[in-house]
Parts: C-alpha cells; sequence; structure tokens
C-alpha cells in the first residue's frame, strides 16, 4: 500500500482512537435516549450496544464507531477542537444505528455484532418505531451545533440521507437482477449502489466534522469527498466478510448475502472474470436453475469458485484503491499533522477490518 502521509513519531493506535470517539460523543447519545419512551429506550440502547435485550447493562462497546471517530478527527485535521464536531458525530452514529435498525428488517438478517437483531428480539413493528426514534434524536444532535455552520450541517446530513435511501432501493432493486447476461449487475453499478448506502453517511461523518471544525467549503467538500471512498472500502469489506469472514469474529453469520441473492462485489467480479466457473457459480447462486444451490456446502463451493474467479482479489484491490484515494485527499486537505495520523490508523482499519 502506498503511503502518501508525512511519518510521525506517535500514531495512536486503532482502539485508542475509536475509544476516544466513542468518550466524546457517549454523553450525547445518552442525553438524546433519555428522551425516548422507556420500551423506545431500551431497544435503542439496545442497539448502542449498552444493554441486553432485557435491559441488563452491557459494556463491550458491540459498535465500532468508526463514525464519530473519524467526524472528531476531521474536526481535528483542519484545525478545530474535537469538541466541536461532538453534535455532529452523535448525529452520524445515530442515524447509522437506525439505517441498521431498518436494514436488518430489508435484509431478514436474525443476528448483528454477536447478538439477536432488534426485529429478532423485540419484533419488526417496535423495531421500526427504534429506527425512527433514532433518526428523530439525529435531528435533534444537529440542532446543537453552532447556528453559524446549522443550516449546511442540516442540508449535508439531508443528502446523505437521500443518498443512503437511494442507495437501499437500487441494492434491493439488484436482488431481482439476473446475475448473468442482459441486465446484469457491473461493477460501476454496484460502486454507485455502494458509494450511496454506505459512502455517503461516512461522507457525511468526515465533512459535518471539517465542517464543525471550522473548515471553508472545498477543505469539507474534499473531505466528504475522502468518506465516500473510505465508504467504498468500508462495503467493499463487508462484503468480504459477508463470505469469507469468520462468525465469531464479525458476530454475523457467513453466506447471508448469498442466500438472498445480494449482488455482492466479489459475486459480480466472478461472474463478469470469464467462462471458465461461471456456469457452475450459476447454478450454485440460483437454485432455480439446478437445485443444487441453497445448501451450506452449496455455498461454500461457490466461495471457492468466487475467489476461483478472482472475485475475492478484485474486491480487496478495489478497497485499496479507495483506501488510497482517501489517504491521498487527506493528506491534501488536513493541516494537523497528529490527526492526519489518526486518520491514517482509522482509514487501515476501515479497509483491513475483520468485524
Ligand atoms: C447496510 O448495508 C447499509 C445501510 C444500513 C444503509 P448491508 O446490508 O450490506 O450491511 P450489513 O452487512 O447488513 O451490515
Ligand atoms: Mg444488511
Ligand atoms: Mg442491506
Amino acid at each position: 500500500m502506498t503511503q502518501h502521509v508525512s511519518p510521525v513519531l506517535f500514531a495512536p493506535s486503532a482502539t485508542e482512537i475509536l475509544e476516544r470517539g466513542q468518550w466524546l460523543v457517549r454523553p450525547a447519545l445518552r442525553d438524546a435516549t433519555s428522551r425516548l419512551h422507556p420500551d423506545v429506550a431500551r431497544m435503542a440502547e439496545f442497539t448502542l450496544g449498552w444493554c441486553d435485550a432485557d435491559g441488563t447493562p452491557r459494556h463491550d462497546n458491540a459498535a465500532k464507531g468508526v463514525r464519530p471517530a473519524l467526524a472528531v478527527l476531521c474536526a481535528e485535521a483542519v484545525g478545530g477542537p474535537a469538541e466541536a464536531a461532538v453534535a455532529g458525530a452523535a448525529a452520524v452514529e445515530l442515524v447509522h444505528t437506525f439505517s441498521l435498525v431498518h436494514d436488518d428488517i430489508m435484509d431478514g438478517d436474525e443476528r448483528r455484532r454477536h447478538r439477536d437483531t432488534v426485529w429478532k428480539s423485540f419484533g419488526v413493528g417496535p423495531a421500526v418505531l427504534a429506527g425512527d426514534a433514532l433518526f428523530a434524536l439525529a435531528v435533534g444532535a444537529l440542532a446543537e451545533t453552532a447556528p453559524q455552520v446549522r443550516p449546511a450541517a442540516v442540508r449535508a446530513l439531508s443528502h446523505a440521507l437521500v443518498d443512503l435511501v437511494n442507495g437501499q432501493a437500487e441494492d434491493i432493486s439488484f436482488e431481482r437482477r439476473p446475475w448473468s447476461g442482459l441486465g446484469a449487475v457491473t461493477v460501476d453499478e454496484y460502486s454507485a449502489m455502494a458509494g450511496c448506502k454506505t459512502g455517503a453517511l461516512l461522507g457525511c461523518a468526515a465533512g459535518l466534522g471539517a465542517l464543525l471544525g471550522g473548515a471553508p467549503a472545498d477543505v469539507v467538500n474534499a473531505l466528504t469527498r475522502m468518506g465516500r471512498h473510505l465508504g467504498l472500502a468500508f462495503q467493499a469489506v463487508d462484503d468480504l466478510l459477508g463470505i469469507w469472514g469468520d462468525p465469531a469474529v464479525t458476530g454475523k453469520p457467513v453466506f447471508s448475502d448469498l442466500r438472498r441473492g445480494k449482488k455482492t462485489l466479489p459475486v459480480i467480479a466472478a461472474l463478469s472474470a470469464g467462462p471458465a466457473v461461471r456456469a457452475e457459480l450459476l447454478d450454485l447462486l440460483d437454485p432455480r436453475r439446478s437445485g443444487t444451490g441453497s445448501s451450506e456446502s452449496g455455498f461454500r463451493r461457490a466461495a471457492a469458485l468466487i475467489d476461483e474467479a478472482g472475485g475475492r482479489s478484485f474486491t480487496t484491490d478495489l478497497a485499496e484503491r479507495q483506501l488510497d484515494l482517501a489517504l491521498r485527499i487527506i493528506d491534501e486537505a488536513a493541516v494537523d499533522r497528529e490527526a492526519v495520523a489518526g486518520l491514517t490508523v482509522l482509514c487501515d482499519l476501515v479497509a483491513n477490518r475483520t468485524r
């Protein structure tokens, strides 16, 4: 991997960076959830990883907290204080949490972060309401930003949310598209979809951090683009973990994307690589073709074929290229070298994560 950033003597560890972000944003999140009806507060706190479904407190921080850390570091990277980013960091973490609650309903996923998902634990109706509540609190968090930046902050979050919704819509529409031939999903279409569903919010976290840290518009825009590249890397890695991840580490079952017919990047790339493994892979991915596909051993064979056809290495390369683009922008746009070192560590974590 090319290193674009200037060397620094002391870079914090990824754990230190994430914990600091969590520590800074936690009071704002606590304050927000305290406004909710107790039943909804329980679901919100469960989702944020603070308690079990029965309300027993937890202290193991199931959520990584990438977005708050990104917002805080971007505020510092442009010369502002970390505290300036807190309202924006809280807003993006609440939106992220809300989007996962609803996403698990849409994807029919029963496990996340080593636990049953919110809809599985509390029911679909209550989970929809919990998502709505988190969204409402995110808007409230942004109201706490300084008056001179508030309109731009609200605009940024709204734009990111519209992109996220459009990306989700596209992701779901891909499920109905054919695996190959006319109408098959292309890498470019995938990139546009993932840039929206995942990249937009990471872009918003970075851009909001810069905005609240006092950066001019061109720097805010640059760091927003940076976060979007990082988001594409994040989603590519998410797709890899969905096939080759270790459920004991990811906390999610493996193969659920394949089971649902998701057009993830490793599969798209493998199918467009050439005819060598395509016929067998298509049989495995689409059980209607041969009746052999939907078993555990069928998915294991599909994973091996995707790897053999180059789908895994294509996806890893794309994630690395996007990481590289993100690092390049950080080096050009940021002024505080210590924050740059922190951002570099955070970006590396995103592109090389195992959970
Ligand atoms: C989730 O995408 C993106 C949003 C919540 C907008 P995925 O469905 O691919 O992510 P996971 O694998 O469930 O986390
Ligand atoms: Mg999902
Ligand atoms: Mg999804």
